[in-house]
């Protein structure tokens, strides 16, 4: 096979020709900017973000004033981290609970704080034997972090239990949810979840980088944590009038060709979810190669492996050579790497682009190498 075979989706999708379409049909004809101008072509700008901002909180069953506009899920999760630690309520005695399937980009914001002094302590929530997160060691905790799939592990958690438990020790616990893994293969409902803050990313889902979705339940309870254009109603020297939400949480331009790519993106995704059998096949093929050491489970939506005596760099490196894309390392989550007692891996994850053919001959690759 000569073409590239691309088995990394779970870094970030190829995208659908719907979405490049729009998004090059936004650049090249309708392009203004959005809640700035009177202009018709401006205030077909406005609907559009409206229609899209619609589709999203249908999506993730919201209201349109819950979803706000960020750059990515990191950028999300670092924001959530600013907004809650900015309020005038918030205490520096706080804890926050995390656990091992985090994301570097969901719980870094807080190892920052803590080396700063700014909260009390970091508490783990701890794993089962399958990796999943269990449910009675969640921590009484003033701020949960829950990543509903980890990146490396590919397996969807209980939320809304996880939720229930935490809120059973604290009624006021704030929770965060990443669900940038998640949104790729399962339903998000943030109001079943009860969630107070949710993210994810757009490109994982076939849009261009540059765009996240952040849901907030209770948009009043906070200040925003970021200042300009578009946010306030009045200013004077000394006070400003906030905009209501979402506005009030997007100061600057929105990432608007992003935006334009979000309804084919969403509509294409949820008819064409990746097929799980790829996975599962590899899965079969591989795990009675002796050499071959899998650290995911065969109903994962990932499946993430080492070969014994090969790092995981070489691995990538030879089935870069065979135009085979995976991703390899740490994958930024260095901290369910150090608790299986390894330094990285090697992931596989597959797109709705990816065929049995490629993954019959993704497995013979592998099963060479690992002779
Ligand atoms: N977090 C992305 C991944 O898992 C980039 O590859």
């Amino acid at each position: 096979m000569n073409k590239i075979i691309y088995l990394d989706a779970a870094a970030t999708a190829l995208k659908p020709e719907a979405v490049i379409s729009a998004e090059s049909d936004f650049l090249r004809n309708r392009y203004a900017n959005s809640g700035r101008g009177i202009c018709a072509r401006a205030t077909a700008v406005d609907d559009m973000v409206l229609q899209v901002r619609k589709r999203i909180a249908n999506f993730i069953n919201a209201d349109t004033a819950q979803v706000v506009f960020t750059s990515g899920a990191t950028d999300g999760l670092n924001r959530i981290v600013n907004i809650v630690s900015g309020q005038t309520w918030y205490s520096e005695k706080s804890i926050v609970a995390v656990s091992d399937l985090d994301h570097h980009s969901a719980r870094l914001p807080w190892v920052e704080l803590l080396s700063r002094g700014k909260i009390q302590k970091i508490l783990l929530c701890e794993l089962d034997e399958n990796l999943d997160i269990k449910i009675d060691s969640v921590p009484k905790t003033d701020f949960l972090v829950i990543t509903a799939m980890s990146n490396v592990l590919g397996r969807p958690q209980d939320v809304g239990a996880i939720i229930s438990a935490a809120r059973a020790k604290n009624p006021n616990v704030v929770t965060i949810v990443d669900a940038s893994q998640y949104v790729v293969h399962e339903k998000i409902d943030v109001k079943k979840w009860d969630c107070d803050f949710m993210v994810f990313s757009g490109h994982k889902i076939g849009t261009d980088t540059g765009i996240g979705i952040l849901y907030i339940r209770d948009t009043e309870k906070y200040r925003p944590d970021k200042f300009g254009g578009g946010m306030v109603l009045k200013v004077s020297d000394s006070d400003l009038i906030l905009n209501n939400s979402p506005e009030k949480w997007e100061a600057g331009t929105l990432p608007l060709t992003q935006i334009s790519g979000v309804i084919p993106a969403i509509d294409y995704m949820e008819t064409n979810r990746p097929d799980m059998n790829l996975i599962r096949f590899a899965y079969d093929e591989l795990s009675n190669i002796s050499r071959v050491k899998i650290i995911t489970s065969r109903n994962a939506n990932i499946l993430s492996f080492n070969i014994d005596g090969m790092h995981p760099l070489d691995v990538g490196a030879l089935l870069g050579a065979n135009n085979i894309c995976v991703r390899v390392g740490n994958m930024c989550a260095a901290w369910i790497h150090k608790y299986l007692g390894i330094n990285g891996s090697v992931r596989i994850s597959v797109g709705p682009w990816n065929t049995m053919d490629e993954m019959q001959y993704v497995t013979k690759v592998i099963k060479g190498i690992a002779k």
